[in-house]
């Protein structure tokens, strides 16, 4: 029996934000043609054989986890905030930057001593884990962005936040105290939509694939 699946394209989910564009150059070497031009949020494939949503960084793991879209790709720090579990196929080598603890140059030292870590970050889940993990209290107060301003402005000491560049922390006259964690970008799948799929998914992991070396 033929089932209509193996006619449909394949879901993605791609993040709207600072890698898209470095997603769509990658898909396009490997001659799948996507975009998103004038605000459009769907994009199918000139083989109708991949169907892309362009969704918001944070919602992109409900979008997979609710098998709205099959796969999708996302860093690993908002994959951890989500708290879903989905298959890992794929590592790329663009799009990495560190999760780091940072705060204003003299309290570079003072984090060891401090009674309770005061830290202001988006990440929260990982703030919190990462700390109690190794035993240190922490307060972790949440905020959507921008979370170099807390230092500043006397929210909190400390932020957690992911560090790039460098460029945004050394503006605001902050500093990395400590790398918590490497940050890669996945191409990640719903584990039940791999199971019906796994062959054109498998055909498709290849032509993402990046030469070794
Ligand atoms: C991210 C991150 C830092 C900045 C780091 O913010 O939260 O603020 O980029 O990059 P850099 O080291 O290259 O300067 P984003 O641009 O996503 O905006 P946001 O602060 O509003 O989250």
């Amino acid at each position: 029996m033929s089932t209509a699946s193996t006619h449909q394209p394949l879901t993605i989910a791609l993040p709207k934000g600072r890698l898209l564009d470095r997603l769509l150059d990658h898909f396009g070497g490997r001659g799948i043609s996507l975009s998103f031009e004038d605000r459009r949020l769907v994009s199918t494939d000139s083989s109708g054989e991949l169907k892309a949503f362009l969704v918001k960084n944070n919602d992109l793991p409900t979008y997979v986890n609710h098998g709205i879209a099959g796969l999708g790709i996302c860093g690993s720090d908002v994959l951890y905030e989500s708290g879903y579990r989905f298959l890992n196929l794929l590592t790329f080598s663009f799009g990495k930057t560190r999760m780091c603890l940072a705060g204003a140059k003299e309290q570079i030292g003072d984090h060891n001593s401090a009674r309770r870590l005061q830290v202001a970050t988006k990440f929260t889940r990982f703030t919190q884990d990462y700390f109690h993990a190794k035993g240190i209290p922490v307060q972790v107060i949440k905020l959507e962005g921008s979370v170099e301003l807390a230092p500043i402005l006397g929210l909190a000491p400390y932020i957690v936040d992911l560090v790039e560049t460098g460029d945004t922390l050394r503006a605001n006259n902050l500093r990395v105290i400590d790398t918590l964690k490497e940050i890669e970008v996945h191409l990640i799948a719903n584990a039940s939509f791999y199971k019906l799929n796994y062959k054109r998914i498998n055909i498709l992991i290849d032509r993402l694939r990046e030469p070794q070396g």
